[in-house]
C-alpha cells in the first residue's frame, strides 16, 4: 500500500517520503481500516520537528498521520462493534498513528461510525480537533449557560469547537482573522473580536472557561480576562505537572512538566483559576457522542482545502503556513 513515512525527526522540518510499505496486520481487537481521506493538523508538523518526543516518543520509519475516515475492510477475531463495510473515522491511538496510508489497523475501541450526513472528506475534519474540544470541555466541567472565550477560533480546532460548544449550551466569544467572522459566526459563534483590529483583552472580562489554542504569548492575558475561580485548558501553552499525572506518565517526567508548567500554575493559583494541558488522546466513546451532535444538529464541517495522498508535503506546507480556513484534508 501507497503511505507518507517519515524517516526521522528533523527541527526545521523535513518533508515526508510517499512509497509503498506493507498492509498493516490487524490484532484481534483491531480493525483493519481502507482510509478515503486523512485531516492533516498542526499536530503533523510539529511530530516532524520533534516538538512532541516527550509526550509521544515514536519510532522510525513512521507512517504518519492523526485522524481518518474510511471502510472497514477486515475486523479483528474480537471485535463485535464493528463489520466490513462500516463506514469509521477515529483519531488514531497516540502510540500508533499513520493515518496517511491506504490501510491503517486501528484499536476498536479508538473507532466511531460516521454520521450518515457527513462525506468521508468532511468527516475526516471531525475526530481530532472535535475530541480536543469535547476532552477540554470535559476537563473543564462546562456547564450550560456558562461563557466560555476560544482563542483564535478561526483556525480547525475553532471549527469543531464553537459547533459542540454552542450543543452543549455555552455562550461562545471567540476572536480570529477578521476575514473569516462571517464563517465563524455561522458555526454559533455568539461574539467575534478580529485580532488585528482590536484585543479582545479590553472589551471581555468575566468568561467561565477558556479554550486556549494560542499558548504563551496570549496565556497571560486570557488569565485575565477568566472570572476568578475559571477554568483554562491550552492546547499550546506548557505541559504541568497535573498532566502527567493525568496522562500517566512516568515519575521522572511528572517531574520535568511539574517544573515547566509551574508558571501557569502559579498564575492561575493566585485568583484560584485551574490551568490545564491536554494532548488530545484516542476516544471511540467520545467520538460516538460527537457523531450524534452531527446528526441531531446538522452541524456544518469546514474543510478548507483537499489534496491528493502524493501531495502530502504541499499540504503539510499549507497547515504550517497558517491562514486556515478550517481543515486541510488528503484525498486517498
Ligand atoms: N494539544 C492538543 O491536543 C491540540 C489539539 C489540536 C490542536 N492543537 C494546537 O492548537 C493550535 C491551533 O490549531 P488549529 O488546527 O486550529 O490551527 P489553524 O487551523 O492553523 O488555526 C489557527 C487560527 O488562529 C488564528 N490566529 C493566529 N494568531 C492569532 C492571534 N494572535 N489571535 C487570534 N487568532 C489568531 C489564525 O488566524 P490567521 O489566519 O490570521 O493566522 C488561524 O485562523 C495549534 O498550535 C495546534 O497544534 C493542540
Amino acid at each position: 500500500m501507497k503511505a507518507a513515512i517519515l524517516e526521522k525527526y528533523a527541527s526545521e522540518g523535513r518533508e515526508l517520503v510517499v512509497k509503498d510499505v506493507p498492509v498493516p496486520e490487524v490484532g484481534d481487537n483491531e480493525v483493519l481500516v481502507n482510509i478515503k481521506a486523512a485531516g492533516v493538523n498542526p499536530l503533523d508538523n510539529m511530530i516532524v520537528r520533534g516538538e512532541v518526543k516527550l509526550i509521544v516518543p515514536y519510532k522510525f520509519p513512521l507512517v504518519m498521520g492523526n485522524e481518518f475516515a474510511g471502510v472497514v475492510e477486515k475486523a479483528g477475531g474480537k471485535v463485535t462493534e464493528f463489520k466490513k463495510g462500516d463506514r469509521v473515522y477515529a483519531r488514531m491511538p497516540l502510540d500508533k498513528i499513520g493515518a496517511f496510508a491506504e490501510y491503517a489497523s486501528v484499536k476498536a475501541d479508538a473507532l466511531a461510525k460516521i454520521p450518515d450526513n457527513l462525506s468521508f472528506e468532511e468527516a475526516a475534519s471531525v475526530p481530532l480537533t472535535a475530541l480536543t474540544a469535547w476532552q477540554a470541555y470535559e476537563l473543564m466541567n462546562v456547564q450550560k449557560g456558562g461563557k466560555l472565550f476560544i482563542s483564535g477560533g478561526t483556525g480547525s480546532v475553532g471549527a469543531m469547537a464553537i459547533p459542540i460548544a454552542k450543543s452543549l449550551g455555552l455562550n461562545v466569544i471567540t476572536n480570529g482573522s477578521g476575514d473569516n467572522e462571517e464563517r465563524v459566526r455561522a458555526l454559533g459563534a455568539d461574539q467575534f473580536i478580529d485580532y488585528r483590529k482590536e484585543n479582545y483583552a479590553d472589551i471581555i472580562s468575566g468568561v467561565d472557561y477558556i479554550l486556549d489554542t494560542l499558548g504563551d504569548k496570549e496565556l497571560e492575558n486570557e488569565f485575565k480576562i477568566l472570572k476568578d475561580g475559571g477554568s483554562l485548558v491550552s492546547l499550546r501553552g506548557l505541559p504541568n505537572g497535573e498532566f502527567a499525572k493525568r496522562m500517566r506518565m512516568p515519575l521522572y517526567k511528572r517531574a520535568a512538566f511539574m517544573i515547566a508548567g509551574k508558571k501557569y500554575d502559579k498564575l492561575a493559583a493566585k485568583r484560584g483559576q485551574r490551568y490545564h494541558f491536554i494532548f488530545v488522546h484516542e476516544d471511540g466513546e467520545g467520538l460516538k457522542k460527537i457523531s450524534e451532535i452531527f446528526s441531531d444538529k446538522k452541524v456544518q464541517t469546514s474543510v478548507d482545502e483537499i489534496f491528493s495522498l502524493d501531495d502530502i508535503n504541499k499540504a503539510m506546507k499549507k497547515v504550517a503556513s497558517g491562514r486556515s480556513k478550517g481543515k486541510t484534508i488528503i484525498k486517498i
